[in-house]
């Protein structure tokens, strides 16, 4: 028996920590970030899928090509459970900014993969979870590290090294994250291909050394977060935030922003993710320092800013 009331919940993710040095086996740190979310719901439908979303309202067979990974993850699930001429009635909301580093697609992924497993009153286990949001997520990245998948879908840090098994963590820090969107689409594709170029240039071993760097800092400030270290991880955050300026995959509009957080009093900014535009984020000691700093990143052109407390122990 079918539950025709079926749901799905994901929510979003940042990148604290090693970015890009990822790709090269470098250690990185990424947060779930629930301030934005996910929510699908399924019913049954008439004679074939319909899917309703911002981008697209109609049948699933028409979906245009940017949605092709939420195709690729609603065919996955079905073929799973051998229902793939089920037709069903997705919708989607999200209020996930799609392309900036926030996990958008793995977010979405996740949502229609839970909600479908529950339309047909099936166990979903965290591993083939993963399993199944991984092949649309090659879909929308072409060579994912999962990392998106993990966070977007669970409620813990991640401290994740390539080819490593992901090692949550647990956040003992005393401060608040802020994040702010610059409103402009990130280029991850671009910045990444932009350091593999840097990489054969005479720049090589600046450019090995600031990638190890980065690794580095990422390994310090996973201390720091046990350890609740806030002063520090905010130095390690802008000197990360300096290195990736520097391997050019930052952008002004991101240095803009972070220099408008530190004006305004942040222990450190960086931006987060692929870079070249999508967010940048910024550590604070107190709510109040939070807010400050959130209402200088808007006065600074931020379109949206979103600020959560990062020690789990203590629930707000
Ligand atoms: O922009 P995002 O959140 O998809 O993050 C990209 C992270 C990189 O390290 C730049 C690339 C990667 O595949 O890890």
């Amino acid at each position: 028996m079918e539950n025709t009331n079926a749901k799905g919940l994901s929510h979003g993710k940042i990148i604290l920590m090693g970015e890009h040095a990822v790709v090269y086996g470098e250690p990185s740190i990424a947060l779930p970030f629930p301030a934005v979310e996910v929510a699908v719901t399924i019913a049954p439908a008439e004679d074939a899928t319909i899917i309703d979303c911002s981008y697209y309202s109609g049948i699933a067979t028409e979906m245009p090509e940017i949605l092709q990974s939420l195709q690729t993850a609603i065919n996955t699930a079905l073929k799973s459970l051998n229902k793939e001429n089920t037709p069903l009635a997705i919708q989607i909301s999200s209020t996930i900014p799609p392309e900036r580093g926030m996990g958008s697609s793995a977010a979405v992924s996740v949502a229609v993969t839970r909600a479908i497993y529950n339309y047909f009153n099936e166990e979903l286990d965290y591993d083939r979870l993963l399993e199944l949001v991984d092949v649309s997520e090659k879909v929308a990245h072409g060579n994912p590290s999962g990392l998106d998948a993990v966070t977007t879908s669970g409620d813990s840090p991640v401290f994740f090294r390539k080819g490593h098994p992901f090692v949550p963590f647990d956040l003992r820090l005393d401060g608040y994250l802020i994040v702010g969107d610059t409103g402009i689409t990130g280029q991850t594709k671009a910045a990444v291909g932009s350091i593999a170029a840097r990489l054969k240039t005479e720049k090589k071993v600046q450019t090995e050394k600031e990638i190890r760097l980065l690794g580095d800092l990422a390994e310090q400030a996973k201390q720091y977060l046990e350890t609740n270290q806030p002063e520090r991880l905010g130095t390690v955050m802008s000197q990360a935030h300096n290195l990736l300026a520097e391997l050019g995959v930052s952008s002004d509009e991101l240095n803009h922003l972070v220099g408008a957080a530190k004006q305004a009093g942040a222990l450190g900014a960086k931006l987060t993710g692929g870079g070249r535009g999508g967010c940048m984020i910024a550590l604070a000691a107190s709510e109040q320092e939070a807010q400050t700093i959130s209402q200088a990143l808007q006065d600074a052109g931020a379109v949206k800013t979103w600020i959560t407390y990062l020690n789990q122990a203590v629930t707000v």
